[in-house]
């Protein structure tokens, strides 16, 4: 296709330190991934360690070998600027520059998101006056542009398989929250016929679009089951517990919890929700190892609430067995307003060196509810979610039945085929899903509830699909913290399939 040809010459040698640790790189910045684009942002940085440039090789890889890091920045389903290496705000390395040392080429695609089109004046949640009736009929990246974008961006390497560099059969993507959706979405749709036309709109190459290894670090998904799973973990919480930053010379100095009580209708809207989950779970057959089913009774209780307790019990004992969590992500820790001494959990029982119980009712109220009822689709419309299904035209929408009836702002609803390509659940198994699956879930993590990512982790497992999934001790919502495990894990693949 005309002008997605990549230019090879078009390049800045340049040098990028952190930790210690220097990186010398080719950046190939700001091409333009698609050929009609809907936004400025649409566009990818690609990075490439020079010494492959000087014959060199890194971990085995050269410049013809390495695995393509597809890592995208989108949080908030804001838009995601297309990264750099650089040094991040508040801890290590990010992972773009650890990426770049290990050996792996980086392609860093800029995505569009729901404030596209809206004079946000910087903020991340809230509009300035006036600013959505401003955006009429420019609000161009709303659901489900995030994944159209990476896609357009996907085919492009592949459109230029042969002078790109890299390997694009190894192609790995990488987020956290809503990029951690968004790497999920990449990892299961892989050329599904449901976003072509989004594709061809946009002038995007016709190439395949799966994806090797799909990294998903607390990915918000699932969006239109994750309010009745937030109030299966968290109706026994009667208060919410929001994290207020703290500001001082423009950086966070420290995270302050706000406790809030829910009022009588969110409870009464609790126990609504709470009551459509277990029909939701038994409706997806899934299985444990042994191949017995996982189902809930009406309660909420059963072998999936085992299941859960069983990954939260499997994550302390690696922390009792390690001690790695105050050291290794103490940057992480101010975000956390618990104590995380796992010998110090008053809901764990520990004999011997091993934890033998978890009370999960004790455990659900230390680590607390983060967001009141409906924690998604907002009767209001203030979510970040009912911003990214919105429209060009309208700001923010439902997406779910349930809000929808109880709207409090006579919100439209979403259309279902819309909903449906927001949701990589839908995709497993019935479009080119990724073989590889590396999903984390910090086990402190109240943005959704566990089950969302145990939902996601059991579908594939239960597909066939090989999944590294965790819940980490001790962590909050965040991402890129154990790069090092992952990129064994890669690097392993990467062997057997040359083998
Ligand atoms: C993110 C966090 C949320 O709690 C949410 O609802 C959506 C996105 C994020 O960090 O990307």
């Amino acid at each position: 296709m005309e002008g997605l040809i990549f230019d090879q010459e078009n390049y800045t040698v340049r040098t990028c330190e952190a930790d210690g640790c220097r990186v010398e790189y080719r950046a190939f910045e700001n091409i333009p991934y698609c050929a009609s684009p809907a936004d400025d942002i649409q566009r990818m940085n690609l990075f490439v360690p020079e010494a492959y440039y000087r014959g060199e090789k890194i971990n085995g890889y050269d410049l013809h070998t390495a695995p393509i890091f597809a890592h995208n920045t989108v949080g908030g389903y804001m838009p995601g600027m297309p990264g750099k290496p650089e040094k991040s705000s508040f801890g290590p390395a990010n992972a773009i520059f650890e990426a770049l040392r290990h050996g792996y080429v980086v392609a860093a695609a800029g995505i569009r998101g729901r404030a596209t089109g809206v004079d946000t004046g910087g903020r991340m949640f809230g509009y300035p006056e006036g600013a959505l009736e401003k955006a009429k009929g420019k609000m161009l990246g709303k659901a489900p542009a995030l994944i159209v974008d990476m896609k357009a961006a996907i085919r492009y390497l592949r459109h230029n398989r042969d002078v790109i560099p890299g390997d694009t059969e190894r192609i790995i993507t990488n987020g956290t929250s809503a990029g951690g959706a968004l790497s999920a979405l990449a990892g299961a749709t892989g050329n599904s016929g449901d976003y072509e036309p989004y594709l061809e709109a946009i002038g995007a190459a016709r190439e395949r679009d799966d994806v090797f290894l799909a990294c998903c670090y607390c990915p918000i998904h699932n969006l239109e089951h994750a309010d009745m799973a937030y109030e299966w973990m968290f109706h026994k919480c009667p208060d919410f517990n929001m994290l207020s930053p703290e500001w001082k010379d423009g950086n966070v100095v420290r995270m302050s919890a706000v406790s809030r009580p829910l009022s009588e209708k969110q409870k009464k809207i609790s126990a609504e929700l709470k009551a459509q989950f277990p029909a939701y779970v038994n409706s997806l057959g899934l299985k444990d190892e042994e191949g017995n089913a996982l189902v809930l009774d009406e309660n909420g209780e059963g072998t999936f609430r085992e299941y859960v307790k069983r990954q939260v019990i499997k994550s302390a004992q690696k922390e009792l067995d390690g001690h790695r969590t105050a050291e290794k992500y103490s940057y992480l820790l101010g975000f956390v307003m618990q104590d995380v001494n796992v010998e110090k959990q008053p809901y764990l029982t520990i004999e011997d060196g091993r934890v033998t119980d978890l009370d999960w009712d004790g455990f659900v109220k230390y680590i607390t509810r983060f967001k009141a009822a409906p924690s998604f689709d907002a009767l209001n419309l203030s979510s970040p979610e009912n911003d990214e299904f919105g429209t060009a035209d309208i700001p923010a929408r439902h997406f779910t039945q349930y809000a929808f009836e109880n709207s409090e702002a006579g919100g439209a609803l979403a259309e279902p085929e819309v909903v449906k390509m927001m949701n990589p659940l839908n995709y497993i198994g019935k479009a080119d899903t990724a073989k590889h699956w590396w999903i984390r879930h910090g086990a402190f993590d109240r943005d959704t509830a566990l089950a969302i990512p145990a939902i996601l982790a059991l579908t594939l497992r239960n597909a066939g699909y090989d999944v590294d999934f965790e819940l980490p001790w001790g962590l909050p919502h965040s991402g890129d913290y154990d790069l090092d495990e992952l990129f064994v894990r890669i690097d392993e693949l990467c062997r057997k399939q040359e083998a």
